[in-house]
């Protein structure tokens, strides 16, 4: 949450500073702010609302310097208005500072300082933290922010401004990420690598109590107890022109659009082509699964797990949900799916027979990382599913399967869905495989149809038209209540998340059995259910539930398997995906829920890629 941008160097900051918050905008846009070093003089400007109000104002008044920070908002403490917006000034106006996060104790400091006479402008904790290091400043800044980190309690990353020092900037992490690159004569920071990849693919990324001073001559780091470290960097291959529109209207709608090339790139290698043989030693012969060079656990590792957990917040458990069901299926374990933010609070009873899977697209999201934190210190043996391989989660937990789904900009996860439906199916087999609960038979059955998923996943997106058209008859609705059974509830859980992020219309999920034991009382003409039904072993249940929902006056809109005609009696409106195989249906039904989501969510005028109050990646609690 928050964006944060920092540079030093030889060229115009400004221009610098605000590309890398257009870019990071999806962290956060309540309101956005810079400031600027000139010499001594450091400039500020700050307003509430996106980016481009900033650059406007900028137009108007504009700020030059070579050295900048700047911020876009996802407000924690304090309303959104100009006042609470960063860069904050401590009262005696020495320290500039930018912050993601929240400082716990900022009460306290607050009151200390207001005893003392200190008047706040703002009612943030940055700004209180800001009076905490310039307070603690003499001569020495890394001394003082090192001395203010001794008081501060909670989560944030800083980047630091000092009025009286032209040469240099400071970064600060304690919590969420901070990342940083160094080119000929410039220093960077950003909170995601996405900011920075126009100006370096080699990223430095902060580990937790670390300050970096940032000046032309390049990036010292060292620990919070003042001891240099080296600064390490990794190259990171993702490409600047992965992270923009290109011609769409929406990064949503790209996304959306990549999820047949997503998914051909997270199975490639990792299942043996059925032409060719499979690629390892256990997939032996044509076809079959091969995680062997990523599976991070031994054999005999493998033969103690007792219980598989799965964790993870919003869309990413939603995933997790799905690959319970085929965890339930193959793998013979204790299957638990749960969020994050309820497992890292409960007693859960995780220990070394425990294989828990820790599901985040950012590897940042706070809850995640605390239960993932949680299971390790338990015994658990823990791996990360991650889009991110240089995640805090992917760091800490040193074992990850990797997504392979290119950076994903639109606050709406979509085509990390699909990276980690495929990931979590994978490994999934693969422990099933281990296991000994997957037949040879069964698991080519499987593999050979995943292969052929990227195509059955073009032909869907080929129907947007379609998708729209049938967003535009529904534009009206009071809401929609989405049903399914088995792997497709969780489908139906992902098309209500969809639609409520991007179009703040009102949307439920029940697994449709659950419907008459309550939510079956809302329903009446005015409330469009959406159904997933695709032919699976709990078609005709749920069949009867749609029946039901239409006897109750309810408009039906089907999500069904092609070639389904039976469906069409009971439906006002069906979508058909191609037939494939029981267990692989999510791939296929979740994609018209996309579209549904961002044709209706555009029909009403929502900002798609913005949605109002959330912000893509959750770094606080
Ligand atoms: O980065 P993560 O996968 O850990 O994020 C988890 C959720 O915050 C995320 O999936 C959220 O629900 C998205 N906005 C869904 O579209």
């Amino acid at each position: 949450m928050c964006g944060i941008m920092g540079y030093i160097g030889p060229r115009d900051a400004a221009g610098i500073v605000l590309g890398g918050l257009e870019c990071l905008e999806y962290r956060g846009y309540d309101s956005a702010g810079v400031a600027l070093a000139e010499g001594h003089k450091i400039g500020i400007s700050k307003c509430v609302g996106s980016v481009a109000n900033l650059k406007a104002q900028l137009a108007k008044n504009a700020l030059s310097g070579k050295m900048g920070i700047g911020h876009t908002r996802w407000a924690t403490h304090g309303g959104v208005t100009r006042e609470n917006a960063h860069p904050h000034v401590d009262p005696d106006g020495k320290v500039v500072l930018i912050h993601n996060g929240i400082v716990e104790n900022f009460h306290e400091l607050g009151e200390e300082f207001s005893k003392k006479g200190v008047r706040f402008a703002s009612e943030t904790d940055t700004e209180v933290a800001a009076f905490l290091i310039s307070s603690l400043y003499k001569d020495d800044p890394l001394l003082a922010i090192r001395e203010a980190c001794a008081r501060l309690r909670g989560s944030f990353a800083f980047v630091i401004l000092f009025s009286d020092i032209d040469d240099r900037y400071y970064c600060v992490r304690k919590g969420p990420p901070l990342v940083l690159g160094a080119a000929a004569g410039e220093a960077f920071c950003a909170s995601d690598v996405t900011a920075l990849l126009p100006y370096t693919h080699d990223i430095l990324f902060m580990e937790d109590d670390e300050i970096a001073e940032l000046s032309t001559e390049g990036i010292a780091l060292y620990g919070f107890d003042g001891t240099r470290k080296e600064a390490r960097t990794k190259t990171v291959d993702w490409d600047a022109s992965m992270t923009s529109k290109g011609m769409y209207p929406h990064f949503m709608l790209k996304e959306i659009e990549e999820q047949g090339s997503v998914l051909r790139k997270t199975l490639t290698g990792r299942i043996g082509n059925a032409d060719e043989g499979g690629s390892g030693e256990e997939s032996a012969g044509k076809g079959g699964i091969d995680l062997n060079a990523e599976f991070p656990f031994s054999e005999e590792n493998a033969r103690s797990f007792r219980r598989v957990h799965l964790v993870a917040c919003g869309t990413s458990c939603h995933a997790a949900a799905v690959a319970g069901r085929l965890a339930d299926k193959f793998t013979g374990l204790d299957v638990r799916v749960e969020a994050a933010s309820e497992y890292r609070s409960g007693s859960v009873i995780c220990d070394a027979q425990t294989l828990a899977i820790f599901v985040s697209q950012s590897g940042e999201t706070a809850d995640t990382l605390a239960a993932a934190r949680q299971a390790r210190a338990k015994g658990a043996r823990c791996l990360a599913v991650t889009n991110a391989v240089n995640s805090s989660l992917a760091r800490e937990l040193g074992a990850v399967l990797e997504l392979r789904a290119g950076p994903e900009i639109g606050v709406a996860a979509t085509k990390t869905f699909m990276g980690q439906l495929a990931a979590l199916t994978l490994l999934v087999l693969w422990i099933g495989k281990r296991k000994g609960n997957l037949s040879r038979e069964k698991e080519l059955r499987l593999t050979e149809e995943l292969a052929r998923l990227p195509m059955k996943l073009e032909k869907i997106l080929g129907q947007g038209e379609t998708l729209r058209k049938m967003a535009e008859s529904y534009k009206d609705a009071f809401g929609f209540l989405f049903i399914g059974r088995g792997a497709s509830h969780a489908i139906g859980m992902e098309g209500a998340l969809k639609l409520k992020e991007i179009s703040y219309v009102h949307a439920e999920a029940h697994a449709a059995g659950e419907m008459k034991h309550g939510p079956i009382a809302i329903l009446d003409v005015h409330l469009p259910v959406v159904a997933i039904a695709p032919k699976d072993d709990l078609y005709e249940k749920t069949l009867s539930n749609i029946q039901e929902a239409r006897a109750r006056n309810a408009p039906i809109i089907a999500v069904a398997s092609e070639g389904d005609e039976d469906i069409r009696r009971f439906s006002n409106d069906c979508f058909f995906v191609p037939g494939t195989e029981n267990e692989l249906t999510p791939f296929l039904t979740v994609v018209p829920l996309q579209l549904f989501a961002y044709h209706l969510a555009s029909i009403l005028g929502r900002e798609i890629d913005r949605p109002r109050n959330l912000a893509k990646s959750v770094t606080v609690e």
